[in-house]
């Protein structure tokens, strides 16, 4: 191109990019929002309260590791009905804060640092915050900056982790915790808080401990869109009913999702496969489904919890065995349920629709879940033995493979039974290449599979149309036709519909007319014609007749889309400006009652804004052995979707309805963008609201 015809006078150039520059009214507003604090925390000093009625079980691992912090109670934020001086000296004393990000971003997390440094400076202008940059890895490196006034407001109620950036590195040895400890002593800290995940707050409680001496404290922040930090105590008293970010990742699946349904109700011809986030748990699929009143949403939980009953009886009539294998759902009845509901729907015109998969499902299918524990283990036995990266020293999927044939040869470690056998061996090689490919991935830094890696919509969705083929060719697959549509097109062609509709249909009285089974072809469709003696043998089938045909055929047309970046790097919604904020203000109160070792969290966040309480729960008790790289690692308890929550039981009771195979609309709904006010969007997700609703009734 022309270089003169690039060229633009240099005012209009400025104004352009003016005019491009200029924020939208939108970030405007967001940035001056004031999120509501909760009322303690408008101008009195606050002291901490032992709430003795909240019990933990205590995990005896976390006691031998943690003995420091493991007899922390719980602990509630309130005013201190008679604050004397030394009170108030310490409220006022200058002191230096150190916040780190860790792990994936979730919105409102710039709120968080918001509130502390608000709550900090307000009791004390020369006390210092210091961010640590990219997650611990910062703190490791001692990379920091000084969080100022104007870092601060450009960020309030602003999506990401922009402002110190954030990562996933574990401080996971006694020299990487000496390291960090030595960087906050530098810095001369009074409190380090972690605002992470359940490996995050693994960690906080780790560094709490370690740092227990120096006077240190270590406080973490329940963050993760995946919402699977939720805290109930053992007779059932919910403590923490969410994460921060949940909400919004949820509303902005579920605006997209929306999106699509009023996409694909329009032009009638895909099913929208949507993978949405959630390394395991299914959190954000039952909200986004609760939003959005999708036909098909699919919970992980459930699928394990599944109960193949005929194969229970059969095997149990046989020899009184029991069969365990009848217990979870495999890949290929799951693939079935899936085909069941298109083919309902189809029969009713609706070959199109809209379907939500967890990212976590494959965690919930016991044939694929054995795969990945297995692998787990032979990855994480290979680095430690060796000293090297197996995915380094094996980087093609054949040398990979190559390696599992050995092992299940017994070629690698003779004389001891080996962990991956002939039949896995047999079996994993069955499965396509992208998939036994996705099922190697690398593991992240905490040992944690990575769901978000592999394409778990396609292994399915490859299932269902294949059954879907099945189906077609036994001609139970069929699009359902309006029966004024068939009348008109007969009357058009100056047929008599009701002459020839028992020969076509099924149920030719009903509203949507099927064409009958066994007419899968022009072929058998002449067939039936003549059979029922509507057309000679050397007659053409009419136009008007083949066009019906057509129209019966079903083609099963996909569209997959992946939601989580997009999600994880939203706004915040209102809700999550304000429990954000209310975090941060807590987690200051929680320095300031000399807390360490606890989580911040908002108990009553399921009820109204006025009920809600902060609080410190301890991070020990939350804790238990898992597997993490092939070995039994003390972590955080990730919450799981409760099979028995009201949520998920009313999902479960109208789920059908929104399946709507019948003659009847959809019932997608639309929960619009996401806003930062009262007014424009629900005070809460809806599982928690759900959730509430059962509480009150227990109450
Ligand atoms: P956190 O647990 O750190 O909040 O992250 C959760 C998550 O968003 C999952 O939903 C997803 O599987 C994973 O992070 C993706 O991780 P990565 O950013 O490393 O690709």
């Amino acid at each position: 191109m022309d270089e003169n015809t690039l060229k633009i006078p240099s005012d209009v150039r400025a104004k352009a990019l003016q005019t491009m520059n200029e924020e939208s009214m939108e970030n405007v507003a967001r940035k001056r929002f004031s999120p509501e604090k909760i009322e303690i925390f408008n101008g009195s000093l606050t002291s901490l309260q032992t709430l003795n009625e909240y019990r933990f079980l205590k995990d005896t691992e976390a006691e031998r590791m943690l003995p420091g912090i493991i007899n922390n109670p719980v602990q509630q934020v309130i005013t201190d009905p008679n604050p004397d001086e030394n009170a108030k000296a310490k409220f006022s004393k200058p002191r230096h804060i150190g916040v780190v990000f860790s792990g994936g971003p979730a919105p409102g997390g710039h709120n968080v640092i918001a509130g502390l440094f608000d709550e900090m400076k307000r009791f004390n202008s020369a006390s210092k915050m210091f961010g640590f940059i990219k997650g611990p890895e910062g703190l490791l490196e001692n990379r920091y900056i000084e969080i100022t006034p104007e870092l601060v407001d450009t960020h309030r109620n602003m999506g990401g982790f922009n402002m110190i950036k954030t990562g996933r590195t574990k401080i996971d040895s006694g020299s990487k915790m000496e390291l960090a400890l030595t960087v906050c002593k530098g810095l001369n800290l009074d409190a380090l808080v972690i605002i992470g995940g359940d490996d995050s707050n693994t960690n906080a409680a780790f560094l709490a401990q370690h740092f227990k001496s120096s006077g240190i404290k270590v406080l973490g922040i329940p963050k993760t869109i995946d919402g699977d930090i939720q805290v109930k105590t053992e007779d059932g008293k919910v403590l923490c009913a969410t994460s921060f970010g949940f909400h919004s990742a949820a509303r902005a699946f579920a605006q997209n999702i929306a999106n699509l349904a009023n996409d694909g109700s329009s032009d009638i011809k895909y099913w929208h496969v949507c993978k949405v986030m959630g390394r395991v748990a299914s959190h954000l699929t039952l909200e986004t489904a609760l939003q959005t009143h999708v036909n098909i949403a699919l919970i992980g939980e459930e699928l394990a919890d599944y109960v193949d009953q005929d194969r229970m009886v059969k095997s149990l009539a046989q020899g009184g065995q029991m069969d365990y294998n009848a217990y979870g759902m495999t890949l290929r009845h799951l693939s079935r349920v899936i085909c069941d509901i298109i083919v309902r729907r189809a029969a009713f015109g609706k070959n199109y629709g809209l379907m939500i998969i967890p990212e976590g499902i494959l965690e919930f299918i016991n044939e694929i879940q054995v795969f990945i524990t297995k692998l787990n283990k032979i990855i994480a036995d290979y680095n430690r033995i060796h000293d090297l990266d197996f995915h380094r020293t094996f980087s093609t999927l054949n040398e990979k493979l190559d390696y599992l044939r050995r092992i299940s040869q017994g070629m690698m470690d003779k004389g001891r039974f080996p962990i991956w056998n002939i039949r896995d061996d047999e079996l994993f090689n069955q499965l396509p290449g992208f998939f036994r490919e996705g099922l190697l991935v690398e593991r992240d830094l905490h040992g944690n599979f990575q769901f978000s890696q592999v394409k778990t919509e396609k292994i399915i969705m490859d299932m269902v149309k294949e059954y879907l083929d099945v189906l077609r060719e036994q001609g139970l697959y069929k699009v359902g036709i309006l029966r004024d549509d068939y009348v008109s097109l007969m009357d058009g062609a100056g047929m008599d519909p009701d002459l020839f509709a028992p020969a076509l249909f099924k149920n030719p009285q009903d509203k949507y007319v099927l064409v009958k089974p066994d007419i899968i072809s022009l072929k058998t469709l002449k067939i039936a014609l003549v059979h029922a003696g509507m057309l000679d043998d050397e007659e053409q089938i009419p136009a008007v007749l083949v066009n019906i045909f057509r129209k019966s055929q079903a083609d099963f047309n996909i569209q997959t889309h992946f939601y989580g970046y997009d999600g994880r790097g939203t706004d915040p919604t209102y809700f999550d400006c304000c429990y954000a904020y209310n975090l941060g203000l807590t987690a200051f109160h929680l320095i300031t009652g000399g807390a360490t070792g606890q989580m911040a969290a908002i108990i009553n966040l399921e009820k109204d804004f006025h009920q809600w309480q902060p609080a410190g729960i301890p991070i020990a008790r939350l804790m238990h052995l898992e597997e993490r790289k092939g070995r039994l690692e003390l972590v955080m308890e990730k919450s799981l979707v409760d099979l028995e929550s009201n949520a998920f039981k009313v999902f479960k009771a109208v789920r059908e309805e929104w399946v709507a195979a019948c003659a009847c609309p959809d019932q997608f709904r639309n929960p619009g963008a996401i806003g930062f006010s009262k007014e424009m969007e629900e005070d809460r997700p809806l599982t928690l609201r759900l959730n509430a609703l059962q509480s009150q009734e227990q109450t």
